[in-house]
């Protein structure tokens, strides 16, 4: 009797064991604002991004849409408040020519798309469809310009046909297709990856070529000038980050990139969805390395940079796996499951605390490409558990930081440990204090407790992301399986927080 009622009372304990983390929040906040630029996204000519993602064409008759690109993605998106979209590449924009893509359609030459599955790229979506959008979208574009094997003049030429207003050549070819006043496009890339498919450079010679690139772009015909970003490096290339600072000089340059992917092996990324306890470990330490590539390229940056002008632009960042079963391995389609929530949640979290240095990012990619917010199929469109990560985040946009200290639980699995609870916080222009946390275990729920300092509330509400199983996502026939929910489970009493967050799952709460 003794025996069954311990080994009852073990049994007990272990199923309503949580995990146990602290969190002492400065609310009287920071001189710290967290640039919505964070939350940008990405559109590469790839697969099913532009065709049948964004751009249906002008004949469509089966998909609602203003000028080719979906009616339901341009709702989804601004529901989002995307602050700016990358285009068009990636490793496409070191191959493309942007003048194939202005002018009338039936003149524009066809390529291929070398890079991605070898398709043919009719050039049907070029600068005028792209700007156009992103004015609907009320977003800013990030355009990346051809390094690799375009021309300075080519970069030039962009730079006056999207932004002198008039009484140049390429003003006056932009006026001649149909656009009388310029878009004024502020964020630039000189090149992409050139370290990789943008030109296999070395970090010198490519500091080289920017600093060529940069000083005939300088000024951009915009008011207050351009944002030139150079291509950063891959990961944790510091070297890369190093060169560049020493030779490029401050007045060169606004911002450097950095790419890394949530991959475990790059000769098996593994499945998206029927993965095991094993790989989602995996793919979050990957993920969660992002804080310590922020922390050690910043600190690079601060010692040519103390005061902290230039820009860490982290333009791709997500998860990459196999693609799904039957699809172009060139074309990067992959499903979107509550990791990929995971991923999402910890990384903006990492960006938010971060943002003294980390001023924009792009998730890739925005649609059937990668870590998407939106998959679509003919008429179809779900939003993924990323898209609602980002929906239920958009409330940091612009915000003020206010700094927190973090004790967090671990998730360990085998001899390997993980930081279990991911979180940030903001106070927006209203006065409306959030707080995203994250808890990347596997099977254990974190009991949180946060020591509120400087700052008293009277209101609480929170929402919650979560499903039954790590695999779960949403499918063309049941979209809604994952959304954000109202969450219950957090108390407020005096100074004192406290909530319990179940395994792998994302909160967002409210206090006023
Ligand atoms: O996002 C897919 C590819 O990943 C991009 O084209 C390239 O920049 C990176 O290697």
């Amino acid at each position: 009797m003794k025996k069954i009622f311990i080994s009852g009372v073990l049994l007990l304990c272990s199923l309503t064991s949580y995990g146990q983390t602290s969190i002492i929040m400065d609310a009287k906040g920071s001189d710290q604002q967290i640039s919505r630029h964070i939350y940008g996204h990405f559109a590469e000519h790839l697969g099913r991004s532009i065709y049948g993602g964004f751009y249906v064409g002008e004949d469509n008759t089966k998909i609602p849409h203003v000028n080719g690109v979906r009616k339901d993605v341009i709702a989804a998106l601004k529901n989002l408040n995307i602050p700016n979209l990358r285009w068009p590449g990636g490793c496409f924009a070191d191959t493309y020519h942007w003048k194939d893509g202005i002018g009338p359609k039936d003149q524009r030459p066809t390529i291929v798309n070398t890079w991605w599955g070898g398709v043919t790229e009719n050039n049907s979506f070029g600068t005028h469809n792209f700007l156009n959008l992103c004015e609907i979208l009320e977003t800013e574009p990030y355009l990346a310009g051809n390094v690799g094997s375009g021309s300075v003049q080519e970069m030039m030429d962009w730079v006056q046909y999207t932004n002198s207003k008039e009484g140049n050549p390429m003003s006056k070819l932009r006026q001649e297709n149909g656009r009388a006043e310029p878009w004024q496009v502020k964020y630039w890339g000189i090149g992409n990856e050139p370290w990789g498919c943008g030109g296999n450079m070395d970090a010198e010679f490519y500091a080289n070529l920017y600093k060529q690139y940069a000083t005939y772009m300088a000024g951009g015909y915009l008011d207050g000038g351009i944002y030139r970003i150079a291509s950063g490096p891959a990961g944790d290339d510091y070297n890369w980050t190093e060169v560049l600072m020493k030779k490029i000089p401050l007045s060169l340059m606004e911002g450097i990139a950095l790419h890394h992917y949530a991959v475990t092996d790059w000769n098996a990324k593994g499945p998206s969805t029927t993965f095991d306890e094993k790989q989602y470990f995996g793919t979050m330490r990957q993920a969660l390395l992002m804080n310590e590539l922020v922390e050690k390229h910043s600190a690079i940056m601060d010692k040519y940079d103390p005061e902290k002008k230039i820009g860490l632009v982290v333009d791709e960042w997500g998860g990459w796996y196999e693609v799904e079963p039957g699809t172009n391995p060139g074309f990067l389609y992959q499903q979107n499951t509550m990791r990929d929530a995971m991923i999402a949640g910890a990384t903006l979290n990492i960006f938010n605390n971060h943002s003294d240095r980390v001023r924009m990012a792009n998730l890739a990619q925005t649609i059937n490409v990668l870590q998407a917010v939106i998959l679509t199929d003919e008429e179809k469109m779900l939003l993924t558990p990323t898209y609602h990560v980002m929906e239920m985040y958009k409330v940091h946009q612009d915000a003020t930081l206010l700094p927190l200290q973090v004790k967090s639980a671990e998730y360990q699995l085998g001899d390997d440990k993980l930081q279990a609870v991911w979180t940030s916080a903001s106070r927006n222009k209203q006065g409306v204090t959030h707080i995203s946390l994250v808890n990347v275990h596997a099977s254990k729920a974190q009991e949180i407790s946060i020591d509120i300092k400087g700052a008293s509330y009277k209101k609480l509400s929170g929402r919650i992301l979560r499903s039954k199983k790590l695999q779960d996502y949403n499918t063309f026939e049941n979209p809604n399986l994952i959304t954000p929910q109202a969450f219950k489970d957090a108390k407020l009493k005096g100074n004192t927080l406290t909530l319990k967050v179940p395994p792998f799952s994302v909160v967002v709460l409210a206090l006023e």
